[in-house]
Protein backbone atom coordinates (compact mmCIF):
# COMPACT_ATOMS: atom_id res chain seq x y z
CA UNK A 1 0.00 0.00 0.00
CA UNK A 2 1.30 3.29 -0.80
CA UNK A 3 0.37 6.57 1.63
CA UNK A 4 1.09 9.99 0.29
CA UNK A 5 2.09 11.60 3.27
CA UNK A 6 1.28 15.34 4.43
CA UNK A 7 3.25 17.50 7.31
CA UNK A 8 2.51 21.28 8.06
CA UNK A 9 2.02 21.73 11.93
CA UNK A 10 4.74 24.29 12.24
CA UNK A 11 7.85 25.91 10.11
CA UNK A 12 8.78 22.51 7.88
CA UNK A 13 6.31 21.81 5.26
CA UNK A 14 6.80 18.21 3.76
CA UNK A 15 5.84 15.22 1.66
CA UNK A 16 6.25 11.42 1.70
CA UNK A 17 5.46 8.60 0.20
CA UNK A 18 5.67 5.57 2.05
CA UNK A 19 5.35 2.10 1.23
CA UNK A 20 3.43 -0.28 3.72
CA UNK A 21 4.73 1.91 6.52
CA UNK A 22 8.23 1.28 6.57
CA UNK A 23 9.82 2.08 3.30
CA UNK A 24 10.35 5.44 2.00
CA UNK A 25 9.90 5.87 -1.74
CA UNK A 26 10.50 9.34 -1.63
CA UNK A 27 10.61 12.25 0.91
CA UNK A 28 10.95 16.10 0.26
CA UNK A 29 11.29 18.74 3.41
CA UNK A 30 10.90 22.10 3.31
CA UNK A 31 12.72 24.07 5.93
CA UNK A 32 11.71 27.44 7.12
CA UNK A 33 14.32 28.30 9.51
CA UNK A 34 15.80 31.17 7.31
CA UNK A 35 12.07 32.98 7.70
CA UNK A 36 11.69 32.62 11.05
CA UNK A 37 15.48 33.86 12.21
CA UNK A 38 15.26 36.60 12.38
CA UNK A 39 12.73 36.69 14.81
CA UNK A 40 14.33 34.53 17.05
CA UNK A 41 11.12 31.56 16.91
CA UNK A 42 8.23 30.66 14.43
CA UNK A 43 6.24 33.47 13.68
CA UNK A 44 2.70 31.44 12.79
CA UNK A 45 1.55 34.05 9.55
CA UNK A 46 5.28 33.83 7.71
CA UNK A 47 4.48 29.86 8.84
CA UNK A 48 1.65 29.97 6.67
CA UNK A 49 2.04 31.94 4.00
CA UNK A 50 5.43 29.89 3.21
CA UNK A 51 3.36 26.68 3.66
CA UNK A 52 1.16 27.57 0.93
CA UNK A 53 4.04 28.81 -1.45
CA UNK A 54 5.53 25.67 -1.27
CA UNK A 55 3.50 22.70 -0.44
CA UNK A 56 2.21 21.93 -4.05
CA UNK A 57 6.11 22.23 -4.99
CA UNK A 58 6.82 19.54 -2.56
CA UNK A 59 4.11 17.25 -3.44
CA UNK A 60 5.67 17.10 -6.68
CA UNK A 61 9.03 16.83 -5.64
CA UNK A 62 8.83 13.50 -3.46
CA UNK A 63 6.19 12.01 -6.11
CA UNK A 64 9.03 12.51 -8.23
CA UNK A 65 11.73 10.85 -5.95
CA UNK A 66 9.65 8.18 -5.68
CA UNK A 67 8.99 7.74 -9.23
CA UNK A 68 5.40 7.50 -8.68
CA UNK A 69 2.41 9.35 -10.23
CA UNK A 70 -0.86 10.65 -7.97
CA UNK A 71 -2.63 7.36 -9.34
CA UNK A 72 0.01 4.78 -7.84
CA UNK A 73 -1.93 6.52 -4.08
CA UNK A 74 -3.68 3.87 -1.62
CA UNK A 75 -4.09 6.16 1.28
CA UNK A 76 -3.65 9.90 1.86
CA UNK A 77 -2.31 10.47 5.35
CA UNK A 78 -1.68 14.47 6.93
CA UNK A 79 -1.06 15.88 9.93
CA UNK A 80 -4.11 17.13 12.03
CA UNK A 81 -2.26 18.06 15.13
CA UNK A 82 -1.03 19.67 17.33
CA UNK A 83 0.88 22.51 16.25
CA UNK A 84 -0.10 26.27 14.68
CA UNK A 85 -3.60 25.84 13.90
CA UNK A 86 -3.09 27.62 10.49
CA UNK A 87 -0.27 25.89 9.64
CA UNK A 88 -2.02 22.40 10.21
CA UNK A 89 -5.28 23.58 8.32
CA UNK A 90 -2.91 24.02 5.21
CA UNK A 91 -1.37 20.56 4.67
CA UNK A 92 -5.15 18.78 6.33
CA UNK A 93 -6.71 20.53 3.66
CA UNK A 94 -4.71 19.55 0.59
CA UNK A 95 -4.53 16.18 2.17
CA UNK A 96 -8.58 15.93 2.35
CA UNK A 97 -8.46 17.23 -1.58
CA UNK A 98 -6.36 14.97 -3.09
CA UNK A 99 -8.32 11.82 -1.39
CA UNK A 100 -11.94 13.24 -2.68
CA UNK A 101 -10.12 13.87 -6.34
CA UNK A 102 -8.37 10.61 -6.41
CA UNK A 103 -11.38 8.68 -4.76
CA UNK A 104 -8.87 7.13 -1.71
CA UNK A 105 -9.13 7.31 1.93
CA UNK A 106 -8.13 10.08 3.79
CA UNK A 107 -6.78 9.82 7.51
CA UNK A 108 -5.59 11.89 10.02
CA UNK A 109 -1.99 11.71 12.24
CA UNK A 110 -1.33 12.89 15.34
CA UNK A 111 2.13 14.69 15.13
CA UNK A 112 3.14 14.08 18.55
CA UNK A 113 2.48 9.66 18.25
CA UNK A 114 4.34 10.34 14.69
CA UNK A 115 7.53 11.53 16.24
CA UNK A 116 7.47 8.01 18.16
CA UNK A 117 6.84 6.19 15.26
CA UNK A 118 9.58 7.45 13.54
CA UNK A 119 11.69 5.35 15.76
CA UNK A 120 9.74 2.16 15.16
CA UNK A 121 10.12 2.65 11.16
CA UNK A 122 13.97 3.05 12.10
CA UNK A 123 14.22 -0.17 13.68
CA UNK A 124 15.94 -2.85 12.11
CA UNK A 125 14.33 -5.62 14.34
CA UNK A 126 10.85 -6.09 16.19
CA UNK A 127 10.68 -3.73 19.21
CA UNK A 128 9.95 -5.59 22.66
CA UNK A 129 6.92 -4.23 24.12
CA UNK A 130 6.20 -2.38 26.57
CA UNK A 131 8.08 0.13 25.42
CA UNK A 132 9.03 3.53 27.11
CA UNK A 133 7.91 6.37 24.26
CA UNK A 134 10.37 9.43 24.89
CA UNK A 135 8.78 12.24 22.79
CA UNK A 136 11.18 15.44 23.04
CA UNK A 137 10.77 18.06 20.72
CA UNK A 138 9.93 21.69 20.32
CA UNK A 139 6.47 21.44 21.51
CA UNK A 140 6.56 18.42 23.84
CA UNK A 141 8.17 16.54 26.27
CA UNK A 142 6.27 13.16 27.66
CA UNK A 143 7.56 9.91 28.84
CA UNK A 144 4.58 7.20 27.63
CA UNK A 145 4.00 3.72 28.18
CA UNK A 146 3.91 2.13 24.37
CA UNK A 147 2.07 -1.48 24.85
CA UNK A 148 1.87 -1.34 20.91
CA UNK A 149 2.06 1.64 18.22
CA UNK A 150 -1.52 2.62 18.96
CA UNK A 151 -1.29 1.85 22.50
CA UNK A 152 -0.45 4.39 24.96
CA UNK A 153 -0.18 5.42 28.45
CA UNK A 154 0.74 8.82 29.28
CA UNK A 155 3.28 8.53 32.29
CA UNK A 156 4.35 12.09 32.52
CA UNK A 157 4.68 15.24 31.12
CA UNK A 158 6.15 18.66 31.00
CA UNK A 159 4.00 21.12 32.93
CA UNK A 160 5.66 24.57 31.38
CA UNK A 161 8.64 24.41 28.46
CA UNK A 162 9.00 21.55 25.86
CA UNK A 163 12.42 20.86 26.18
CA UNK A 164 13.45 21.42 22.90
CA UNK A 165 12.10 24.76 23.87
CA UNK A 166 14.13 25.14 26.83
CA UNK A 167 17.13 24.75 24.34
CA UNK A 168 15.69 27.36 22.01
CA UNK A 169 15.47 29.72 24.94
CA UNK A 170 18.78 29.06 26.54
CA UNK A 171 20.08 29.90 22.82
CA UNK A 172 18.23 32.69 22.44
CA UNK A 173 19.89 33.94 25.95
CA UNK A 174 23.10 33.37 24.91
CA UNK A 175 22.91 35.41 21.58
CA UNK A 176 22.53 31.77 19.15
CA UNK A 177 20.74 31.62 16.34
CA UNK A 178 16.78 29.75 16.08
CA UNK A 179 17.09 26.79 16.51
CA UNK A 180 18.75 26.38 19.33
CA UNK A 181 19.10 22.96 20.05
CA UNK A 182 22.19 22.15 17.56
CA UNK A 183 24.15 25.36 19.06
CA UNK A 184 23.77 25.16 22.60
CA UNK A 185 25.27 21.41 21.88
CA UNK A 186 27.95 22.87 19.48
CA UNK A 187 28.67 25.39 22.37
CA UNK A 188 28.49 22.96 25.28
CA UNK A 189 31.31 20.90 23.50
CA UNK A 190 34.13 23.67 24.64
CA UNK A 191 32.60 23.99 27.99
CA UNK A 192 32.39 22.70 31.54
CA UNK A 193 29.06 21.55 33.48
CA UNK A 194 30.04 21.68 36.57
CA UNK A 195 30.88 25.25 36.21
CA UNK A 196 27.18 26.20 37.12
CA UNK A 197 24.87 24.43 39.90
CA UNK A 198 21.98 24.07 37.70
CA UNK A 199 19.88 21.51 38.75
CA UNK A 200 16.36 20.39 36.90
CA UNK A 201 12.93 20.59 39.11
CA UNK A 202 11.01 17.93 40.14
CA UNK A 203 7.58 18.11 39.84
CA UNK A 204 5.80 16.83 43.44
CA UNK A 205 3.01 15.02 42.15
CA UNK A 206 4.19 12.77 39.43
CA UNK A 207 7.75 11.15 39.35
CA UNK A 208 8.05 11.15 35.77
CA UNK A 209 6.84 14.95 35.05
CA UNK A 210 9.10 18.01 33.71
CA UNK A 211 9.55 21.45 34.32
CA UNK A 212 11.95 23.19 32.72
CA UNK A 213 11.36 26.84 32.98
CA UNK A 214 13.53 27.08 36.64
CA UNK A 215 16.52 26.00 34.88
CA UNK A 216 15.88 28.48 31.76
CA UNK A 217 15.51 31.25 34.57
CA UNK A 218 18.97 29.88 36.07
CA UNK A 219 20.46 30.34 32.47
CA UNK A 220 19.13 34.19 32.47
CA UNK A 221 20.67 35.26 36.01
CA UNK A 222 23.90 33.28 34.86
CA UNK A 223 23.67 35.10 31.65
CA UNK A 224 22.61 38.58 31.94
CA UNK A 225 22.88 38.83 36.01
CA UNK A 226 20.55 37.70 39.46
CA UNK A 227 17.33 39.22 38.66
CA UNK A 228 18.04 40.45 35.14
CA UNK A 229 15.50 40.46 32.04
CA UNK A 230 15.71 39.23 28.78
CA UNK A 231 16.52 42.28 27.15
CA UNK A 232 19.69 42.82 29.96
CA UNK A 233 23.50 43.06 28.30
CA UNK A 234 25.26 39.87 28.47
CA UNK A 235 27.45 39.74 31.87
CA UNK A 236 30.12 36.91 31.44
CA UNK A 237 32.62 36.13 28.61
CA UNK A 238 33.39 33.77 25.99
CA UNK A 239 34.31 30.65 28.36
CA UNK A 240 31.21 31.08 30.54
CA UNK A 241 29.41 31.19 27.51
CA UNK A 242 30.31 27.67 26.59
CA UNK A 243 29.90 26.88 30.41
CA UNK A 244 26.59 27.83 30.78
CA UNK A 245 25.34 26.01 27.39
CA UNK A 246 27.43 22.60 29.12
CA UNK A 247 25.59 23.46 32.49
CA UNK A 248 22.09 23.40 30.94
CA UNK A 249 22.59 20.68 28.82
CA UNK A 250 23.94 18.55 31.89
CA UNK A 251 20.81 19.54 34.13
CA UNK A 252 17.68 19.59 30.95
CA UNK A 253 20.02 15.58 29.52
CA UNK A 254 20.59 14.47 32.88
CA UNK A 255 16.67 14.59 33.96
CA UNK A 256 15.16 13.30 30.84
CA UNK A 257 17.84 10.37 31.61
CA UNK A 258 16.89 9.75 35.07
CA UNK A 259 13.37 9.80 34.68
CA UNK A 260 13.49 7.54 31.77
CA UNK A 261 15.37 5.25 34.21
CA UNK A 262 13.18 5.42 36.90
CA UNK A 263 10.22 4.69 34.58
CA UNK A 264 12.11 1.69 33.06
CA UNK A 265 12.50 -0.02 36.19
CA UNK A 266 9.36 1.34 37.60
CA UNK A 267 7.31 -0.17 34.83
CA UNK A 268 9.33 -3.39 34.23
CA UNK A 269 10.04 -1.86 30.58
CA UNK A 270 11.57 -3.41 27.79
CA UNK A 271 12.87 -0.83 25.58
CA UNK A 272 13.23 2.84 24.54
CA UNK A 273 11.78 4.49 21.73
CA UNK A 274 12.73 8.40 21.27
CA UNK A 275 11.37 10.23 19.09
CA UNK A 276 11.45 14.54 18.20
CA UNK A 277 13.95 16.65 17.32
CA UNK A 278 15.99 16.07 20.32
CA UNK A 279 16.72 12.82 19.83
CA UNK A 280 19.34 14.55 17.27
CA UNK A 281 21.74 15.39 20.51
CA UNK A 282 24.65 13.31 20.62
CA UNK A 283 25.06 14.25 24.22
CA UNK A 284 22.04 12.32 24.91
CA UNK A 285 22.31 9.51 23.34
CA UNK A 286 25.76 9.23 24.81
CA UNK A 287 24.47 9.91 28.49
CA UNK A 288 21.38 7.40 28.00
CA UNK A 289 23.99 4.19 26.60
CA UNK A 290 25.45 5.04 29.92
CA UNK A 291 22.89 5.00 32.06
CA UNK A 292 23.02 0.91 31.08
CA UNK A 293 19.49 0.41 31.35
CA UNK A 294 19.84 -2.63 29.88
CA UNK A 295 17.49 -2.63 27.49
CA UNK A 296 17.28 -1.72 23.67
CA UNK A 297 17.51 1.90 22.99
CA UNK A 298 15.89 2.50 19.29
CA UNK A 299 16.54 5.88 17.92
CA UNK A 300 14.67 7.72 14.31
CA UNK A 301 16.95 7.54 11.40
CA UNK A 302 18.23 11.40 10.74
CA UNK A 303 15.46 11.89 7.92
CA UNK A 304 12.92 10.79 10.74
CA UNK A 305 14.38 12.93 13.82
CA UNK A 306 13.13 16.68 12.86
CA UNK A 307 9.88 17.81 11.59
CA UNK A 308 8.70 14.77 8.15
CA UNK A 309 6.00 13.69 6.71
CA UNK A 310 7.53 10.19 5.93
CA UNK A 311 6.76 9.13 10.01
CA UNK A 312 3.40 10.96 9.22
CA UNK A 313 2.62 8.46 5.90
CA UNK A 314 3.72 5.57 7.92
CA UNK A 315 1.65 6.16 10.95
CA UNK A 316 -1.14 6.49 8.95
CA UNK A 317 -0.79 3.15 7.00
CA UNK A 318 -0.49 1.87 10.42
CA UNK A 319 -3.46 3.36 11.84
CA UNK A 320 -5.66 2.56 8.68
CA UNK A 321 -4.23 -1.05 8.71
CA UNK A 322 -5.35 -0.85 12.84
CA UNK A 323 -8.63 0.10 12.29
CA UNK A 324 -9.67 -0.73 8.59
CA UNK A 325 -11.21 2.66 7.97
CA UNK A 326 -9.73 6.22 7.16
CA UNK A 327 -11.00 9.06 8.65
CA UNK A 328 -14.45 11.18 7.82
CA UNK A 329 -13.33 14.64 5.82
CA UNK A 330 -14.90 16.36 9.14
CA UNK A 331 -11.39 15.68 11.30
CA UNK A 332 -10.42 19.42 11.97
CA UNK A 333 -7.52 20.54 12.71
CA UNK A 334 -6.58 20.59 16.41
CA UNK A 335 -4.04 22.75 17.66
CA UNK A 336 -3.70 20.63 20.92
CA UNK A 337 -4.48 16.80 21.34
CA UNK A 338 -5.42 16.42 25.11
CA UNK A 339 -5.13 12.60 26.02
CA UNK A 340 -2.70 9.82 24.85
O1 LIG B 1 10.60 17.55 16.55
P1 LIG B 1 10.94 18.88 16.08
O2 LIG B 1 11.46 19.05 14.68
O3 LIG B 1 9.73 19.87 16.14
C1 LIG B 1 8.63 19.79 16.97
O4 LIG B 1 7.69 19.01 16.66
O5 LIG B 1 8.63 20.53 17.96
O6 LIG B 1 11.99 19.46 17.11
C2 LIG B 1 12.58 20.73 17.01
C3 LIG B 1 13.30 20.98 18.32
C4 LIG B 1 13.84 22.39 18.43
O7 LIG B 1 13.46 22.91 19.68
C5 LIG B 1 15.35 22.19 18.36
O8 LIG B 1 16.09 23.16 19.05
C6 LIG B 1 15.52 20.81 18.97
O9 LIG B 1 14.42 20.08 18.46
N1 LIG B 1 16.78 20.17 18.57
C7 LIG B 1 17.78 19.89 19.43
C8 LIG B 1 18.84 19.36 18.65
N2 LIG B 1 18.43 19.33 17.35
C9 LIG B 1 17.16 19.84 17.32
N3 LIG B 1 17.88 20.04 20.76
C10 LIG B 1 19.02 19.66 21.36
N4 LIG B 1 20.08 19.16 20.68
C11 LIG B 1 20.04 19.00 19.34
N5 LIG B 1 21.10 18.52 18.68
ZN1 LIG C 1 7.59 17.77 15.55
Amino acid sequence: MIVLGLESTCDETACALVEDGVRILGQTVSTQIDLHNMYGGVVPELACRRHIDVLIPVIREALQQAGRTLEDVDLIAASYGPGLIGAIMIGLTAGKSLALALDVPFIGVNHVEAHLYGAVMSARQDIPYPALGMVISGGHTALIEMEDVGVYTLLGQTRDDAIGEAFDKAAKLLDLPYPGGPQIEKLARQGDPSAYAFKPARVKDNPFAFSFSGLKTKVLYAVKGQNANPKSPSIIDEADRAHVAAAFQQAALGDLVSKAQQAVEAKNLRSVVVGGGVANNQRLRQMMQEAELGIPLFWPDPELTLDNAAMIAGLGYRHYELRGAGDSFDLEPQPRIAGW
